[in-house]
């Protein structure tokens, strides 16, 4: 059985007084939430307050990116020995990485490799653009990503990878939760040529695009869907925290 999982990711938001202040929001009802793993990715510079107020919560820690080396000279990077002190995840591969600051397949697999090395869970982002959906590419692109971005890494259950459609981003127009349930389950299929049927059943496959309170319901109702990478709506305590409570009524329903 897999533990629903439900990530916020804050991005490019928040300076770390307002983060706290977010945080104090939430953290209560959100704490006192079970059955559902829940997990927020502020800015880097949050990491450090966050971890302090978090300590004695259930909610876990994770940040947004990282380096794929260990240390050295690479000015205004962050490496994976600072993170694993602070969280437990780091989301790797997001779109607007890929698009804005040109990481490669080969990019994103040096860094899930270093991070499982060190012992953090990254949670793999990949998703088609919309030119690629609409060219009926989607199973091609998203086969590539996982393919490269677990290329040379040992089976590990760790791992999450998270199913983000560039189009569903920030557009307000998300997948439906049909078309997100038959990606993912399709990424599952990959997942077990690539590594084993076993592990692929383990691994949290979660979808992201676009998610609200509103339409939350539509994705996790789906067997194959295990939880949400919530962008702008988790940049909202109200929003995020009925996010989470509706997906443990419904994945316990399900149970
Ligand atoms: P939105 O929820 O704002 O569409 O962002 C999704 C996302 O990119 C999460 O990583």
């Amino acid at each position: 059985m897999r533990i629903p999982f439900i990530a916020g990711n804050w991005k490019m938001n928040t300076t770390a007084a307002e983060a706290e202040r977010l945080v104090l929001e939430m953290l209560e009802q959100l704490d006192r939430i079970e059955g559902v793993e829940k997990v927020i990715c502020p800015p880097f510079v949050s990491l450090v307050g966050l971890s302090m107020m978090l300590q004695s919560s259930s909610i876990g820690l994770g940040a947004q990116n990282m380096y794929f080396e260990t240390k050295g000279a690479y000015t205004g990077e962050v490496s994976p020995l600072m993170l694993r002190e602070l969280c437990d995840f780091v989301i790797l591969g997001h779109s607007e990485r890929r698009w804005y600051f040109a990481e490669t397949d080969e990019v994103v697999n040096k860094k899930v490799k270093t991070a499982l090395t060190n012992r953090l869970k990254p949670i793999l982002c990949i998703g088609e653009r919309l030119e690629e959906n609409e060219t009926g590419k989607t199973e091609e692109v998203v086969s590539r990503q996982v393919t490269a971005g677990l290329n040379g890494i040992e089976p590990v259950s760790g791992l999450v990878i998270a199913y983000e459609p560039v189009w569903a981003i920030g557009t307000g127009k998300a997948a439906s939760g049909k078309q997100a349930a038959a990606t993912i389950q399709f990424i599952r299929d990959v997942v077990a040529k690539l590594w084993n049927k076993n592990i692929a059943q383990n691994i949290r496959i979660l979808y992201g695009g676009s998610v609200t309170s509103a339409n939350i319901a539509e994705f996790i109702s789906h067997p194959e869907i295990d939880g949400a990478l919530v962008g702008g709506a988790s940049l909202n305590a109200e929003e995020f925290t009925s996010i989470v409570e509706r997906t443990a009524e419904i994945k316990g329903r399900a149970k």
